[in-house]
């Protein structure tokens, strides 16, 4: 009896430890962005001391909601070059997949706590 209820919390601490999407893309964010966006997704990370272009405030629900859902695909994807934006900005379409990237748009939708012409 004892052992079956070891079995079944292990069963359910694996569940629970299996992470979301959003889990996911927010692990994601703090592993590649934030040395450039921010821990808070400011556009205040790490290395924005030197870079001649400064990297996008990703809470500016302004400039956020002036992106489609697309636009911002194809600037993780393929790099801030692919919609006439910084070299600075790096594809990851070589890093993270498109269900990946489609899930970091959801959680850029969350930062800015805004949509596309919202
Ligand atoms: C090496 C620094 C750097 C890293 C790392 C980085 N970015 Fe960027 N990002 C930039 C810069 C700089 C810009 C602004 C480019 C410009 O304005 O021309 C930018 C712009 C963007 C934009 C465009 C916003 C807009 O509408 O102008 C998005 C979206 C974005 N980054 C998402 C991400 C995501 C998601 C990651 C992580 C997977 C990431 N960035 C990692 C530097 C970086």
């Amino acid at each position: 009896m004892r052992n079956n209820r070891m079995v079944l919390l292990a069963v359910l601490a694996a569940v629970a430890g299996a992470s979301s999407a959003a889990e996911t893309a927010a692990d994601n964010y703090k592993t590649y962005c934030v040395q450039c966006h921010g821990s808070q997704g400011n556009g205040k990370g790490v290395n924005i001391r030197d870079m001649s272009v400064q990297p996008r405030d990703h809470t500016d629900a302004k400039a956020m909601s002036g992106r489609t859902d697309d636009e911002l695909f194809k600037v993780i994807k393929e790099g801030g070059l692919s919609i006439d934006k910084s070299v600075l900005m790096p594809p990851w379409g070589d890093t993270l997949s498109d269900g990946e990237i489609r899930d970091m748009v959801q959680h850029l939708r969350g930062l800015c706590k805004c949509r596309y012409g919202s």
